[in-house]
């Protein structure tokens, strides 16, 4: 097969939602359409829940099941559909914004009684900022939601994007009779509690089909006419490269925990769907076609094995074919490395991959050469641009209560953090460090892990900062006098680039008012 061949091939998505929405529960329904697992029950969330914050040893375990389900690959129709899963709790959301530079495309799952919530307009910002083309799937339509003309006036407010209904609903909650597919003209009747794929169902052919009034009632079957008639005219019709653009998102109605609606989604996302895309670098655009090998590591994961320091970097093929035991460039250290024990995560074959091609993610054994957002190439140096750090939100100062053991906690909250479980923000040569988090329980997370895998034990104080700011300017005297009279409130990321702690979203605007010369910035990706 042609490189052209393998890339037609490939899909490579998230699923994401506010928690609860039921992302874990679609992300299963599709690996029982791709034959991956054989019944429902298989998908285990990877959800944390608050409640468990104090119990250690479930947070081990919780994050034992993320490493086995963050990527899960699988064929259909044809092609090769790798999922990306993100984390649903708040505290993760930073890995969730990672991965999302990892994929091509997003499914956004909304929960019909809920509507919009406050996570799922935080993710779409995330996907706006680089245009990824997003599909909404309308879940739990089995249950009371809004009205689905409500719905879709909400999706576009809040999501600040045009919606393209694709598929419509009849009814909802106990009278929830199917949904009527506006491409093909089709119906299909709601049967609740089947998990399976072969399930049975009545189709009926066009809104004229004269078995529809029998099937759903004159009452359902009257409004469904006119809500057809009202979305066609209201919405026009589907512009297929505005959503590859990320400018519309078509929208599917169902529910994933019957099984209903998912094939429709699935078929239609096969066929809108964009390719594995090329992607920007600091150099040029790379360009998924060209025969050179290129990619970049979006996630890291310590190995479970305490006995073992290595770790599994997840890197996403960008350009030509990865291939085992072959050198690539590490564009940052300026070495060649090469991976005898590539694996892939493809449910119903062995592990270790020899080959890999663009919108692929491989696993790769690493023993600390490795950090978010680092690059391999077959030789050529650039570096894939996007993968930012985003602006923390609570942080701490890290005190070290074992003197013998200063050592072990330099190296493991460097470790953690290039992991991206944390900032670390260093003030006085690095004798005074702070940790920032997006959520509180990343710190207990951490203080864990540096016990139990560097033996090393500390503190966390919690200090008054809301935000982290990268700041720039044009003036490097401007830039310079800022740092000296706030001196105290500034810091030096992992790259040395000054950042810096504002207590309150209202000092940052004063301060933004106060010093036009300097530019302050929410994520690191300003470059
Ligand atoms: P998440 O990954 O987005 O957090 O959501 P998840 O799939 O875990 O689903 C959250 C809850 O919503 C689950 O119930 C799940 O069964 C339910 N759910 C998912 N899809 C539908 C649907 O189409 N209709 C209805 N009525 N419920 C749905 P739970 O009680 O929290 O968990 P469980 O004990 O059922 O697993």
């Amino acid at each position: 097969m042609t490189l052209q061949e393998e890339i037609d091939k490939r899909r490579t998505f998230a699923i994401i939602s506010h928690p609860d929405a039921g992302k874990t529960t679609l992300t299963e329904k599709l690996l029982l359409y791709g034959g991956s697992i054989r019944e429902a029950g298989a998908v285990k969330s990877n959800k944390i829940d608050r409640s468990a914050t104090s119990d250690f040893m479930e947070i081990e375990r919780q994050r034992g099941i993320s490493v086995a389900t963050s990527v899960m690959s699988f064929e259909y129709g044809g092609k090769i559909i790798n999922i990306l899963d993100t984390p649903g709790h708040k505290d993760f959301a930073e890995d969730t914004y990672r991965t999302l530079t990892a994929v091509d495309s997003v499914i956004l799952v909304v929960d019909s009684v809920k509507g919009v919530e406050e996570q799922t307009e935080r993710l779409m910002e995330v996907c706006r900022m680089r245009d990824t083309p997003v599909i909404v799937f309308v879940n739990k339509l089995d249950r009371e939601g809004r009205l689905p003309l409500d719905l879709m006036d909400e999706l576009e407010e809040k999501l600040n994007i045009r919606v393209r209904p694709l598929t419509w609903p009849v009814n909802r909650g106990d009278r929830f009779k199917g949904v009527f597919n506006l491409v093909e003209q089709n119906l299909y009747l709601f049967r609740p509690g089947k998990s399976t794929v072969e399930e049975e169902r009545v189709l009926i052919q066009g809104l004229d089909d004269p078995t529809l009034e029998a099937q759903v009632g004159s009452e359902d079957a009257q409004v469904l006419r006119e809500d057809v008639e009202l979305v066609e005219g209201a919405y026009g019709d589907f512009d297929h490269q505005a959503y590859l653009e990320g400018r519309v998102a078509p929208v599917f109605f169902g529910s994933a925990l019957n099984n209903f609606g998912v094939r429709e989604l699935l078929e239609t996302f096969l066929s809108i769907s964009p390719l594995p895309q090329g992607r920007e670098t600091d150099q040029r655009r790379v360009e998924a076609e060209e025969s050179d090998f290129s990619g970049f590591v979006f996630k890291i994961h310590a190995n479970l094995d305490p006995r073992h320091r290595d770790r599994i970097a997840f890197l996403r093929v960008c350009s030509g074919v990865f291939e085992r035991n072959t050198f690539v460039r590490h564009v940052r250290l300026g070495k060649n490395l090469r991976f005898s024990n590539p694996y892939s995560f493809m449910a119903s074959r062995k592990n270790v991959v020899d080959q890999a091609f663009p919108g692929d993610v491989v696993g790769l054994y690493d023993r600390g050469d490795l950090k978010i957002g680092d690059t391999l190439t077959a030789g050529e140096q650039f570096m894939y641009q996007g993968i930012p750090s985003f602006s923390p939100e609570v942080f701490r100062e890290l005190t070290n209560l074992d003197p013998m053991k200063s050592k072990q906690l330099e190296k493991g909250i460097r470790q953690l953090t290039e992991e991206g479980l944390a900032q670390l923000f260093i003030q006085d040569q690095g004798r005074r460090k702070i940790v920032g988090t997006v959520g509180s329980l990343q710190f207990d997370v951490i203080q864990y892990r540096l016990l139990n895998e560097y033996g090393a034990s500390c503190r966390f104080d919690p200090l008054n900062f809301a935000r982290a700011c990268w700041i720039t300017s044009e003036d490097p005297g401007a830039l310079r006098a800022f740092m000296e009279f706030r001196g105290s409130q500034i810091a030096l990321d992992r790259d040395e680039n000054p950042v810096y702690f504002a207590e309150s979203e209202w000092q940052l605007n004063y301060l933004r008012s106060d010093n036009p010369k300097i530019e302050f910035h929410l994520t690191s990706e300003f470059k």
